[in-house]
């Protein structure tokens, strides 16, 4: 939600913002922009939509100077337009301020500096940020942004600069994500690590309530109330390899393909040599811990949501705990019956969604034991849960998730599976079954991945309608969903996800000749009741795509076309039944000439509530 970065150096700034800004583009796309020191001073340059927009810009008149700040935005205050972009400025025009998050009390301290005489041109909340900081400032701006900050309610990532004093670069963490770049005579900020990785491989994370002062050749890291703190440097050892598309069209394709190895990874080193056990060492959650967890909580946002409804099932079947998933954003206003039984588990990709962390936080004031399962190392879900499961799926950069869901899925099984053999709710033979199966799940989603041209034809057919539906049972059901979402996502396309028995409690009203219905039907005990449903909807004339397990006959003869994933445990179909549904929404946003990476009105982290 919004991406930030800033530079103080000896190179042109203008192409190491630029740069930074396409790394962070998948926070935000709706406009884009940067200040630049420049020999006539503080120049700003800034352009509505795509970062190329402003790329073209810089190109005709390019901002010469080794110091500045970028902006690109999601829009939250104020619609997309060159005015409400960042970096937003005081009258004087010799503050600059680039802003990730919302300032809650933005029109008290509006009406305040206005009644001062400071004239407004945006309908933003970051642009008080800038007038506030100028109406403060004594001739240093380090206290000018500290002052600031003590009038400020709401989440704020900031970047300041002034004319003033040219040699400083303030930057503030307060809710949402900042890190620190370290370079050698120069140095960085960033909403995310991919900003800087081309330049450096040493970060300070910044934590909530920590600000930095940057200079050329150093940087203090303090409290916002100035005092000083040391963090230890952390090193980033992935490549930047991952960050680039590696050959692939788009993002999200390359993000499929890295699936196989997404699961590799995920696995790695938590299941024993001999296949037998899963080894969760991680975990500080202690086996006499886990024998008196009463119930589970699983709570996330978007497709992370989706992956913890399967943990839902995958939990409540093998390890027999009761589990009530949520919405993040809904949880903590349900007053949710939360004692010291509880664990909680929190999902989320990036670890920084807002709606994510607030309910970790509720759970943690409430005595809840806290188990994140996260992508990102040193996120802030990671370091703020009691526990954390990593999923190895490597960065993640299109907007619709892929791998970061299916390795979701991967954690849960382990998990599952981990919580299974301590509390003995299977037995040795059973565990070491679905271990020797999960362990097959790679070669197999390669296998679906092999058939990736079938899809297309299909997708290119679906392509050309406007309405579509999912259906299933349990956890076909919790994969339609993500189906569905990844189809209205990237390809526009209206669609449902329903559980395949409630349909015709309503929304069976809404089949009509020729609908495409996609039917799940990988669980063997649920087909047959499927199969009725199946037949309902092809009985209003619906266009059914079935996707069965291969072997498969009976549903065969009752819809129009199939797609076979490879013969895996039920519980684990999840894991393969998604890949063909992402292959169907990648196909069908290109038949119809979306950009797949970066979905209108959407952003890859939404760090505001
Ligand atoms: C955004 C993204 C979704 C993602 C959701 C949760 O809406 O567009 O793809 O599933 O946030 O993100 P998280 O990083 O917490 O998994």
């Amino acid at each position: 939600m919004c991406g930030i970065v800033g530079y103080i150096g000896k190179r042109n700034s203008q192409e190491i913002l630029l740069e930074g800004l396409k790394k962070l583009e998948y926070r935000g796309y709706d406009s884009a922009g940067v200040a630049v020191f420049t020999a006539d001073g503080l120049q700003i340059k800034k352009a509505k939509g795509r970062i190329a927009n402003l790329e073209s810009k810089l190109e005709e008149t390019p901002l010469q100077g080794s110091v500045g700040i970028g902006h690109t935005r999601w829009a939250t205050h104020g619609k997309p337009s060159d005015v409400n972009s960042h970096p937003h400025t005081d009258n004087s025009l010799k503050f600059s301020v680039v802003h990730n998050g919302i300032i809650e009390n933005y029109i008290t301290l509006k009406e305040e500096l206005t009644a001062k005489g400071h004239n407004f041109v945006s309908e933003t909340d970051t642009e008080v940020i800038s007038h506030l900081i100028a109406d403060l400032y004594e001739g240093d701006i380090l206290k000018a942004v500290q002052k600031a900050v003590t009038h400020m309610t709401g989440a704020f990532a900031l970047g300041v600069l002034t004319e003033y004093e040219p040699d400083r670069l303030v930057a503030v963490r307060q809710a949402s994500p900042l890190i620190i770049g370290i370079g050698e005579g120069e140095n960085f900020i960033g909403s995310d690590i991919p900003a800087i990785l081309e330049y450096t491989r040493n970060v300070f994370i910044l934590n909530d309530g920590e600000m930095a002062l940057l200079t050329r050749d150093g940087v203090e890291l303090m409290t916002l109330e100035g005092n000083f703190i040391s963090r230890e440097m952390f090193h980033v050892d992935w490549d930047i390899i991952t960050a680039e598309k590696a050959g692939y069209d788009h993002f999200m394709l390359k993000e499929i393909y890295d699936q196989p190895k997404a699961y590799r990874d995920t696995m790695g080193s938590r299941i024993s040599t001999d296949g037998s056990a899963v080894t969760l060492n991680e975990l500080v959650l202690s086996a006499e811990a886990i024998r008196n967890i009463s119930r589970i909580h699983i709570v996330a946002c978007g497709t992370a949501y989706h992956a913890g409804m399967v943990g839902k099932y995958v939990i409540e079947k093998l390890a027999r705990i009761p589990v009530e998933t949520d919405v993040a954003s809904e949880y903590r206003y349900r007053s949710p019956i939360i004692t010291k039984d509880t664990l909680v588990i929190v999902v989320s990709q990036s670890g920084e969604t807002a709606d994510t962390l607030a309910a970790l936080r509720e759970a943690k004031h409430q005595g809840a034991h806290v188990l994140a399962i996260t992508n990102v190392v040193g996120s802030s879900v990671a370091r703020e849960a009691d526990d954390v499961i990593t999923t190895w799926a490597g960065l993640e950069i299109a907007v619709a998730s892929t791998k970061g869901y299916t390795s979701q899925l991967i954690a849960f099984y382990l998990l599952g599976l981990h919580l299974a053999q301590t509390l003995g709710t299977q037995s040795a033979v059973e565990i070491k079954e679905a271990i020797t199966a999960l362990r097959e799940l790679p070669a197999q989603v390669e296998e679906i991945l092999g058939q990736a041209e079938a899809i297309k034809v299909v997708a290119e057919e679906m392509a050309k309608h406007d309405n579509l539906f999912f259906i299933g049972r349990g956890l076909d059901y919790a994969v339609a969903l993500e189906g569905s979402l990844k189809l209205k996502e990237i390809s526009y396309i209206h669609s449902e996800a329903y559980p395949a028995g409630e349909l015709k409690h309503g929304t069976l009203a809404l089949i009509e000749d020729d609908i495409p219905v996609i039917a799940l039907a990988t669980q063997h005990e649920l087909q047959e009741k499927t199969v009725s449903n199946i037949k309902e909807v092809k009985a209003r004339g619906a266009n059914v795509l079935g996707i069965a397990v291969e072997g498969e006959r009976e549903l065969q003869k009752s819809v129009d076309s199939t797609f076979l994933i490879p013969k895996t445990l039920d519980v684990l179909s999840p894991a393969l039944a998604v890949i063909p549904l992402q292959l169907l929404s990648y196909y069908a946003s290109l038949a119809r000439g979306n950009d797949v990476d970066k979905p209108r009105n959407l952003a890859k982290s939404v760090t505001v509530e």
